[in-house]
């Protein structure tokens, strides 16, 4: 039996990609598969914590006992997780949310009109969840603890202490490359204002188990932050 380290705790995990629609039947997305936070939010709901989790479009059981909403855009998972993180302890955002979505999305399929020639898609910029959630109040005040994630192809440890600063969270996973989209292994980089450490390379199920105890010291070292 796992150790409810987390008994009491009420975690939102983002998980997975979104899917921006350019019409009825055509959208961009990409690669992940949800597996990273799919495997935390199992391991914390074995460790005795209550779990909702707001997942893209991912093909992915839902981990037993935990509440699962599923989303499609950027916007979707941005409203449910803002309805959902009243009462939350934890937001950890492991979503590899699109950073731009069309500018318009279209109420019918767009037709090849035999012309040759081709629709021009402009984009506009999604709202940062992650960065959305971690500015608000109690988030600053250290009520709710978030966690970002960060996928890097080089520089990983400069990138992740920058973008911990920038995201202004108190603990930033990266994602020790290669790019792990989609495998069942991974090595995580956690950094924190004391420093950083290394989860070696081990399957996802595993490293969500080792996170989640990674987390639950850091939530009795510093209730708050
Ligand atoms: O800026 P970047 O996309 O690299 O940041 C990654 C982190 O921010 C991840 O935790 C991801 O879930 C979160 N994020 C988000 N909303 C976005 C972009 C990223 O929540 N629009």
């Amino acid at each position: 039996f796992a150790p409810k380290v987390l008994r009491g705790k009420k975690l939102l995990i983002t998980a997975g990609p979104t899917f921006e629609a350019i019409d009825p039947v055509r959208g961009i997305t990409n690669l992940s598969s949800g597996k990273m936070g799919f495997a935390i939010a199992a391991a914390a709901q074995a460790a005795g914590a209550e779990v909702t989790l707001v997942a893209g479009p991912v093909h992915l059981p839902t981990p037993r006992g935990v509440q699962r909403i599923n989303v499609q855009s950027a916007q979707q998972m941005l409203a449910a997780v803002q309805s959902q993180v009243g009462p939350a302890d934890v937001f950890i955002a492991t979503a590899a949310v699109a950073d731009w979505r069309p500018a318009n999305t279209a109420d019918q399929k767009i037709k090849k009109d035999g012309s040759g020639e081709v629709p021009a898609l402009a984009f506009v910029e999604n709202p940062d969840i992650l960065a959305t959630v971690a500015q608000s109040a109690r988030a600053q005040s250290g009520a709710l603890y978030c966690v970002g994630f960060a996928a890097e192809s080089h520089d990983l440890l400069q990138h992740a202490m920058a973008k911990r600063l920038r995201k202004d969270v108190p603990l930033l996973v990266g994602n020790i490359g290669p790019a792990t989209f989609g495998q069942d292994d991974n090595a995580l980089l956690l950094v924190d204002a004391q420093g950083h450490r290394e989860l070696p390379r081990a399957p996802k199920t595993e490293l969500g188990v080792q996170l989640v105890q990674e987390l639950a010291r850091r939530l009795a070292a510093a209730p708050g932050r």
